[in-house]
């Protein structure tokens, strides 16, 4: 085990101080390297949403606000909250026009908000992210009313072994090439690829969160299953 970078990547600002440096260039790049479907997933989540509707909503690891204003227009009636630890995607957010978004810079595993105050969570490529994930999930529960719907979309790897194939040779040996070549970043590039590896399929995923009080409503697979998005309801007591 590399000790150095285990203990790099698990400094607390290790991970905003990545996105800080990438927050610019994100959208753009983003577009790139998934060869322009980034764009069919956004609006795959706006159709995937549609169902719900939610006087407060909260967009988590919300970045530059891409699904914050997908869920202004889609679900919040009053208000939905990104929030974000990284400044910088903060600020790119904020340039954002709709009149329902608000953006707070803080950490999601500890939710600046009351128990049972929202009605709608959302996480989209971000739970891989997350180092703590089950802080994370508890957080969710709490601050969900009941019956309230958390939704994640996520990078998943496919279950069938010639796209899972594709899937770990374009993460291990592609998109380093991909960055080195037109971006000139290896650690950028290096966390995406080993998260992205190393996350939950959708099995897992799904066992993942049915682990805490959760009901697994609603699953949509894109790209042959390297994009699920998920749909869960808390659960009532
Ligand atoms: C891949 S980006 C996704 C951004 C956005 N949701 C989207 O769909 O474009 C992941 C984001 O999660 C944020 N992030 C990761 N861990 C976080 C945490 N513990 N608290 C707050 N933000 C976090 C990063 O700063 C980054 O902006």
């Amino acid at each position: 085990m590399d000790i150095e970078k285990t203990e790099k990547t698990s400094s607390p600002f290790y991970l905003p101080l990545l996105f800080d440096r990438l927050a610019t260039k994100y959208e753009k790049r983003n577009q790139c390297m998934t060869l322009g479907f980034m764009n069919y997933w956004y609006k795959e989540y706006g159709k995937f949403i549609v169902d719900y509707t939610a006087e407060i909503a909260l967009d988590l690891c919300c970045g530059t606000g891409i699904c914050t204003e997908i869920i202004a227009e889609k679900v919040a009636l009053k208000k939905v909250v990104g929030i974000d630890f990284s400044k910088r995607m903060l600020k790119i957010a904020n340039q954002r026009k709709h009149k329902n978004m608000l953006f707070i810079c803080d950490d999601v595993t500890h939710l600046p908000f009351e128990n049972e105050s929202i009605d709608y969570v959302s996480i989209s490529f971000g739970l891989r992210n997350v180092q703590q994930k089950h802080e994370l999930m508890t957080e969710v529960h709490r601050v969900l009313k009941s019956q309230g719907v958390f939704i994640c979309m996520e990078i998943t790897p496919p279950s069938n072994f010639f796209t899972l194939f594709l899937f770990k040779a374009y993460f291990k040996y592609v998109l380093p090439v991909i960055s080195k070549v037109f971006f000139h970043e290896k650690e950028l590039y290096g966390w995406l690829s080993q998260t992205a590896l190393t996350f939950y399929s959708l099995p897992q995923l799904v066992r993942f969160i049915s682990s805490h009080p959760f009901t697994i409503k609603k699953i949509k697979r894109l790209n042959w299953g390297i994009i699920t998005l998920i749909a869960a309801q808390k659960n009532h007591y």
